[in-house]
């Protein structure tokens, strides 16, 4: 007999995790429960139907556990989809991960696979929300209310609706929506039933300064319609005033462009070349003096300027480490991916995720650590609309040396873990075999203690699951050994 599951609401992720931690705690597997959504009074029969054979006692499996950070960034994103299986999926999800608290990291899966679908087409439907809605203004009793209509795939309305109550907080608003309808009155959120388009104004005064806006900021030079449609689906133009004009920008996109080649704008007065010439002397002057250099900070404001090789040229931006100063372990990796050059920060990729839950499993929390890389930029070959990661180079690793080792003369670790060959290589001035030398210590010039290990991205690319795992598990044993040599050396392992 299957126990039925009633949700107060379609998207309320605190009612279904508190619902399923109570099913776990009764032992009850995914085939056994049927989830709904509906009315209070059908919730009043929860359990009601509970099979007589989960009255067991709990078995061993029911034992707490940790859920993956991984599941919990999916699992409020899958809730608000509208697809009628989410909540099994991740019942299901949750149950196996009992039993394996590995599988997130399992992007084959069909379970896991679905769920980043779903959590992804939520994502995006979030994002078009908050760029496409558009306010209409209501005369009303002291003043105005704004009014704008929306037409949601997903049950995203209560999720979005702080965004508009942070961007919008001095104006009193409404978005009403088929399913549910989200209103702000100057100090407070409240949700009612959804509406229907007809409730909502079509027209108003501001309408013409969307359309001025919008004009505005079209750039001829730039347009790609099928760009524009991927961005801004047709589906949405009925509800923005701006879309009337875009037949009339796209037709004569092509004479403007003309025109505006034609009449050059005058030249800016501070060039690109003066500004690189002020960072490389604020850069010449700091180098000449090692010492001048006391803070991560003053590193940092330089390192975006760094000319020391060609690899700033096609990379975003420079990587700075990031950690805690007070940190006692430095973990370096090789350099930047692509997500990692775009947000500037390392390690946030499909790497760092890993690194991440070897830390977790090793007992080493990534707050007590400061992580960098041997080198600053990406380094990577363009394929299509993809950049490829190429391995740096010995001049690069060279040249990007001076950035590493003065984040090391600022932290003063007790030690140092080598992610990889690159790192390791930068960090001894040698070449390294990693399969020789990885978890042992080893004394470094500066009185450190050095450990090697290998990269996370290097577990990533192994194509046999099983070697993959025991890869995996040995990982994470470098890094158990990292943690015991740390303790040995007195340093602290407290997150920041
Ligand atoms: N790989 C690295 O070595 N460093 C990063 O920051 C990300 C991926």
């Amino acid at each position: 007999m299957a126990r039925l599951v009633v949700l107060p609401s379609e998207a309320d992720f605190a009612a279904w995790r508190s619902e399923a931690r109570a099913l776990i705690q009764a032992d009850l597997t995914p085939e056994h429960v049927v989830w709904s959504v509906g009315s209070s009074t059908q919730s009043g029969d929860l359990f009601a139907s509970a099979p007589s054979n989960i009255a067991a006692a709990p078995t061993s499996a029911s034992a707490p556990f940790t859920v993956p950070a991984r599941f919990l960034d999916l699992a409020p994103s899958v809730i608000c989809h509208s697809e009628p299986e989410r909540f099994a999926l991740l019942y299901r999800l949750l149950w196996r991960l009992r039993a394996d608290k590995h599988l997130m990291e399992v992007s084959s899966d069909p379970d896991v696979r679905l769920a980043e679908t779903l959590a992804k087409a939520v994502r995006r439907d979030k994002h078009k929300m908050t760029a496409f809605v558009r306010f209409r203004e209501v005369a009303a009793d002291g003043g105005s209310v704004w009014i704008a209509w929306f037409e949601p795939q997903h049950h995203i309305v209560e999720a979005t609706a702080p965004f508009f109550m942070r961007r919008f907080t001095g104006m009193t608003w409404s978005i009403l929506t088929p399913r549910l309808s989200a209103h702000w009155n100057g100090t407070a959120l409240s949700f009612t039933a959804g509406a229907t388009r007809a409730d909502a104004p079509t027209e108003d005064a501001l309408e013409d300064h969307w359309r001025t806006y919008f004009a505005s900021i079209f750039n001829p030079a730039r347009l790609n319609t099928d760009a524009m449609q991927r961005e801004m689906p047709k589906k949405y133009w009925k509800n923005m005033p701006e879309t009337a004009l875009i037949p009339d920008l796209v037709r004569s996109a092509r004479e403007r462009t003309r025109t505006m080649l034609a009449n050059p704008p005058p030249m800016p007065r501070v060039t690109v070349a003066d500004r690189e010439a002020a960072m490389a002397k604020a850069r010449v002057a700091a180098e000449a003096s090692d010492n001048a250099i006391t803070s991560l900070r003053a590193l940092n404001a330089l390192l975006d300027g760094c000319r020391r090789c060609p690899l700033y040229r096609d990379a975003t931006q420079a990587v700075p480490g990031a950690g805690p100063r007070s940190a006692e372990i430095i973990l370096i990796g090789e350099q930047p991916g692509d997500q990692e050059d775009l947000q500037g920060k390392p390690f946030v990729g499909p790497a760092g995720r890993l690194l991440d839950q070897a830390l977790d499993a090793a007992g080493l929390p990534r707050t007590a650590v400061y992580v960098t890389n041997a080198v600053k930029h990406f380094k990577f070959e363009p394929r299509g609309k993809r950049r490829l990661h190429m391995k740096p180079n010995t001049a690069e690793i060279d040249a990007c040396r001076w950035w590493l080792s003065h984040e090391i003369k600022l932290i003063r670790p007790k030690l140092i873990v080598a992610l990889g060959a690159t790192a390791a290589s930068s960090l001894l001035q040698r070449p390294v075999k990693i399969g020789a030398e990885r978890g042992q210590a080893i004394a470094l010039p500066d009185g450190a203690t050095g450990l090697i290990t290998v990269h996370p991205s290097y577990l990533l690319r192994l194509p046999d699951a099983k070697v993959a795992e025991m890869e995996r598990k040995r990982f994470i044993a470098d890094l158990e050994t990292a943690v015991h040599l740390a303790r040995d050396l007195g340093a602290s392992l407290e997150a920041a």
